[in-house]
């Protein structure tokens, strides 16, 4: 982690690399690569042709950019746009793009460009990886959330009726694209939510960014390229060096999923339709996982209230009772029991012994976590 901004570096590409042998690729950060994309992408190609998937909103806002880049490139291209919003992630619009590839006529040549948030990059990256048994794919992240988290690492699926991602593939891009530019035109509530999975990157190994982020997480989050920038390259170092470390969550990677068990248990409840959105639950998730390992008496209580305040002064949500409608607790954990990574009826919780010091824990009791929730829920 590095302490301070240089402001004019806000245009300059940085280059994260993600080191998983032949599988290994690039992450670009930096403004203009939308525009610029066309020749960021054709050294990747064996055919010049690619098919972009995007949604209707960030199709409204950057296919035209995208499609003047390729094909000043020479590129050829079609595009398929999708319904925006995390229903899109499902069974009928996973069937309706592999009918739509194969009617476009794709060939394993043939490259895939996923444009949009975390939705359009899970559901394109599952796509790419079933159809004529794997096309190769690249991340084009336009949320933050996306440009941290969701387009790096290759965990790509799409939502069932009995939970989040629960079918998918570990399917990695050949590069990504974060254009910090594209920030600029995400809604508020939106960029908060992706501010809540940096802000868990200093969490849990890298104290000094999230002192970093005490101090210009604000000005990260009211438009300044510079800090945006920065952020989403040290958040993008963290996780390529946790996947390349674990690349199928034997491990260690499980420690991104801090503050997700609760997280998860709330958006459950929520039904996954925007009352909660993801990165909010995170948020709660993570003040609520400190909260725990207070209570256990594994970390300082002043550092979950420090993580509450910091959470809280750019505008996050900190606590289940901010969701403003009622949970019960119990409900809550029989929603945790259900989660994918829950292993001979244990789960895997992730705590921390301090800010930047998370672990994992499979000792957690249940009626422990119950009775945090409930005291919560009572506040
Ligand atoms: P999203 O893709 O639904 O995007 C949020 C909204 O913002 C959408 O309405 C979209 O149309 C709009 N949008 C996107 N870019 C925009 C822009 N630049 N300007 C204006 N509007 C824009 O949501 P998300 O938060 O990006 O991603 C959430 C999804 O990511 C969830 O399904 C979650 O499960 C998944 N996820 C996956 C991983 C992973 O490792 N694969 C990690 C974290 C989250
Ligand atoms: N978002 C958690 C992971 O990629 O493992």
């Amino acid at each position: 982690m590095s302490g301070g901004v240089n402001p004019s570096s806000a245009h300059d590409v940085g280059r994260v690399p993600v080191e998983l042998g032949r599988r290994s690729y690039e992450i670009l950060v930096g403004g203009g690569l939308i525009a610029r994309a066309g020749s960021l992408i054709a050294p990747q190609l064996k055919d010049r042709r690619v098919l972009i998937v995007t949604d209707a909103t960030v199709g409204r806002l950057y296919l035209e950019e995208l499609v003047h880049s390729l094909e000043a490139a020479g590129i050829r291209q079609e595009s398929i746009v999708l319904p925006p919003g995390e229903a899109t992630k499902d069974f009928r619009h996973l069937e309706e793009l592999c009918s739509r590839m194969l009617q476009a006529r794709i060939e394993r040549g043939s490259m895939i460009l996923a444009l949009g948030g975390g939705v359009i990059g899970d559901l394109a990256g599952f796509a790419a990886s079933i159809v004529l048994r794997g096309i190769e794919f690249i991340q084009i992240p336009t949320t933050l959330l996306a440009q941290v988290d969701s387009s790096v690492g290759g965990k790509t699926g799409i939502n069932t009726g009995q939970g989040k991602n629960l079918v998918g593939s570990f399917y990695q891009p050949r590069l990504v694209l974060a254009d910090i530019d594209a920030l600029d035109s995400l809604p508020r509530r939106e960029l908060l939510a992706g501010y809540a999975e940096v802000v868990k990157y200093g969490l849990i190994n890298d104290p000094a960014f999230f002192t970093w982020l005490e101090t210009h997480g604000a000005d990260l989050i009211d438009g300044d390229h510079a800090a945006r920038r920065h952020a989403v390259m040290t958040s993008c170092a963290a996780k390529a060096a946790v996947v390349a470390a674990d690349e199928r969550e034997a491990d260690q990677r499980a420690l991104l999923n801090l503050g997700h068990t609760f997280g998860h248990a709330l958006e459950a409840e929520c039904g996954y339709t925007g009352e909660l959105l993801h990165g909010e639950g995170v948020a709660i998730g993570m003040v609520m996982a400190f909260e725990l390992s207070a209570m256990l008496g594994l970390a300082p209580s002043e550092d979950a209230a420090r993580v509450a305040r910091h959470l809280g002064s750019v505008g996050l949500p900190t606590s289940p009772a901010a969701i403003g409608r009622g949970f019960d607790a119990a409900r809550l954990v029989h929603h945790m029991r259900q989660d994918k990574k829950v292993k001979d009826g244990h789960l895997t919780f992730v705590l921390a012994r301090g800010i930047g010091h998370a672990f994992l824990s499979r000792d957690v009791e249940l009626p422990q976590v119950e009775a945090l929730l409930a005291r919560a829920l009572a506040a």
